[in-house]
């Protein structure tokens, strides 16, 4: 997979920026605020339709502009293909291929990439939404229609809400609310524990191959791996929880309060790991991730590292560059060439971004 050119229209502070990539590996230089994280951003939104920053679409409208649009030249199984994103305010936005309009799940299809930045190393520390919203959107780039069943989930669970703030609860409208919700929580928790066993073991084997000792283990906090026990399970606990939802007036039990637990020798890592263990944790989290999107599509995705490598020691730098070297398309930034060996510099398309252009290359 591989993007030859991209071009941004008032996407936040690119209010035009266009540039054709002709390295592997491209990097973006550039001073606090200028725009290097936008442009990842801007691609990975062309990628997923999402953005670990906002899901407010209306913030990448430039705050002098009411539209934006996002474009890339992508090559992908050998055929090129154009892809674009236009969103105005007050409209819905429009998705293009080849410049016929194609629906969501079909346009998530083309691009597929992997975002490491800066912001991911707090994963540990963070919300359980944060680790939440983090496996949703790896998984969505394997499996397109799943973003279907989480919208459909939070559209009941926000009736469901409304419901128990009612004065008086209509018992009958929340059974078929709570049966509702224990058949699309069941299958978003299935799919869940099945992309989390699929990348532990890789995520493992690399945390081992930085750590040398270490042994990682990643858990989702819910009983069985087939869909019966946990539809089961999560009925019975929709049940027993009742009263307390009832009590509370909101939903108290669900998919949307899960959490992902990840042990470094069987200790809570949340809770006990070093920043060097929870920095080697995640590295090789994203790398799994990459491993396996690459598995599951039969071709490596874009790699988009933001801002990752500064925040890495030597060690975990060079396992991560050893890692990407070969067949993967990778655009980093930073704010400066420093961390860069000579040998890298030469290699890679060099583009200084300041506010919001390149200008240089
Ligand atoms: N909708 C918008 N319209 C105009 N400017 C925006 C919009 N959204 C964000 N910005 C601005 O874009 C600027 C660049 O942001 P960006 O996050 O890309 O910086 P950066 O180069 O990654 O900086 P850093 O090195 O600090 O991460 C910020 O100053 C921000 O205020
Ligand atoms: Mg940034």
């Amino acid at each position: 997979m591989k993007i030859l050119e991209f071009e941004l229209k008032n996407f936040r502070n690119c209010i035009s920026v266009d540039k054709a990539i002709t390295a592997e590996k491209t990097l973006i230089i550039g001073k606090n605020g200028q725009g290097k994280t936008n442009i990842l951003e801007a691609l990975y939104f062309l990628s997923t339709l999402k953005s670990p920053r906002t899901s407010n679409i209306k913030e990448f409208v430039n705050f002098n502009s009411n539209a934006f649009s996002v474009k890339a030249t992508i090559l992908k199984n050998g055929v090129e293909s154009i892809i674009e994103a236009d969103y105005e305010l007050g409209e819905k936005k429009k998705l293009l291929v080849n410049g016929l309009k194609t629906p969501t799940r079909e346009f998530r299809g083309f691009l597929k990439s992997v975002l490491f930045s800066s912001d991911d190393l707090m994963l540990l520390r963070g919300a359980p939404a944060d680790r939440r919203n983090w496996l949703d959107r790896a998984i969505v780039q394997i499996y397109p229609a799943y973003d279907d069943r989480i919208s459909k989930y939070e559209r009941i669970r926000l009736q469901k809400n409304k419901l128990l703030k009612d004065d008086v609860v209509n018992m009958e409208l929340l059974s078929i609310y709570n049966e509702q919700l224990a058949i699309t929580g069941a299958n978003i928790i299935h799919v869940r524990k099945r992309y989390l066993n699929e990348i532990s073991k890789t995520a493992a084997e690399k945390h081992k191959s930085i750590s040398e000792t270490e042994n990682l283990t990643i858990e989702y906090g819910y009983p069985g791996n087939d869909v019966e026990t946990i539809l089961a399970e999560l009925k019975s606990e929709l049940n027993e929880r009742k009263q307390e939802e009832l009590a509370r007036k909101q939903c108290c039990v669900g998919p949307h309060r899960d959490d992902i637990l990840f042990f470094i020798n069987n200790s809570d890592a949340s809770k006990f790991a070093s920043q060097g263990q929870q920095r080697t944790l995640i590295l090789a989290l994203k790398l799994a991730e990459l491993d396996t999107l690459t598995e599951k599509t039969g071709e490596p995705p874009i790699l988009l590292l933001d801002d990752v490598l500064a925040e890495l020691d030597d060690l975990r730098q060079n396992f991560l560059l050893k890692s990407i070297q070969a067949g993967i398309q990778t655009i980093l930034t930073s704010v400066d060439t420093l961390l860069f060996d000579n040998e890298f510099l030469d290699t890679v398309n060099l583009i200084r971004v300041e506010g919001g252009k390149i200008i240089s290359d």
